[in-house]
């Protein structure tokens, strides 16, 4: 079995408007363990670096996952605009993935927390978000960006990541649906926390968590 939780940003606006009109749908945040390369969203966000030719972690799944073709679209992106600063985000398609698109974003190298990473981590996950509006989509997954090889202290991150896009879900026209793939369980309970306190925090009683036990054994 895997747990899944899902949080509900306007349960109350989803009983009120009616079937078949998009706002009625809702926005829902959802957290889950696992590989985000197996995600049947619209697009996958990974979490890159400036020179879009792959890496390690999740950057080199995708890459490994998704093929060649999406190497290939990355060098004529960067042969035509140059690298990808941080922050920004660019998209491509996902190849051999299920998910139509790869966004790839590229996150702070973590330092001391004081040369801007907040920003830049906010940036990415902001731009992430708007790029797949943009696209018209209605799911994004996406990675803990900068926890891994980036040394962003994973509480730290987590509260960057579910404010953000929490923010971008509500403002957005066509998303509605973030799901966050947390490679391990640890990650996931402190994203799940951070989204707890986020709550707390703007005093959000609407919110309504959800945990989902879902039977994964015949995938
Ligand atoms: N699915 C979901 N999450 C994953 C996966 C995966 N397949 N693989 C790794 N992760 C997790 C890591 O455990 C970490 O919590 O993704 C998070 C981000 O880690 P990294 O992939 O190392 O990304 P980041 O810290 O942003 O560093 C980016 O790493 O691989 C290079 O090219 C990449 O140079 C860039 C740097």
């Amino acid at each position: 079995m895997k747990t899944i939780v899902r949080l509900d940003l306007s349960p109350q606006q989803a009983n009120r408007v009616p079937a078949g009109d998009p706002v009625g749908e809702g926005s829902q945040i959802y957290f889950e363990g696992g590989d985000i390369t197996g995600q049947t969203t619209d697009a996958i966000v990974n979490a890159a670096n400036s020179s879009l030719m792959g890496g390690g972690g999740v950057d080199g799944a995708i890459h490994r996952a998704g093929g060649p073709a999406i190497l290939e679209e990355c060098r004529n992106i960067v042969a035509r605009d140059g690298h990808l600063p941080p922050g920004e985000a660019v998209q491509t398609t996902g190849g051999k993935l299920k998910a139509a698109f790869v966004i790839h974003t590229v996150g702070p190298i973590w330092r001391d927390g004081m040369q801007g990473e907040a920003g830049i981590l906010t940036s990415a996950y902001r731009n992430s978000m708007r790029l797949a509006d943009r696209l018209a989509l209605h799911s994004v997954a996406l990675p803990a960006i900068s926890t891994g090889v980036y040394g962003y202290p994973p509480k730290a991150a987590a509260e960057v990541a579910v404010s953000t896009v929490a923010d971008e879900l509500l403002a957005s026209r066509s998303l509605h649906q973030a799901r966050f793939v947390l490679w391990n369980s640890e990650m996931l309970s402190i994203f799940v926390q951070a989204a707890r306190e986020l709550q707390q925090r703007r005093k959000a009683e609407h919110w309504s968590f959800t945990t989902l036990e879902i039977d994964d054994s015949n995938p």
